[in-house]
């Protein structure tokens, strides 16, 4: 086995080039939930596949995934 743990990392909403470690504070800092941060930021509204990410980050404060989560078809 190798670096297979690293082959999947997602950090950014790839359509508005946005980390979501500079989204996190942002959100914290407005108390915004999902809908408010892709009102503001536009991040999760567009092609929407990180909007599953955007949901965990406020979740449980990580801004980094190892993973595919499953797009959404809505909120
Ligand atoms: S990657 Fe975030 S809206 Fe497309």
């Amino acid at each position: 086995m190798t670096g297979r743990a690293d082959a999947v990392r997602v950090d950014r909403c790839i359509c508005r080039s946005t980390l979501f470690e500079v989204l996190l504070p942002r959100a914290k800092a407005h108390g915004w939930d999902l809908a408010d941060l892709m009102r503001e930021t536009g991040c999760g509204a567009q092609c929407g596949l990180c909007r599953p990410y955007l949901r965990r980050m406020l979740q449980t404060g990580e801004t980094v995934f190892h993973e595919l989560l499953t797009p959404e078809i809505s909120l």
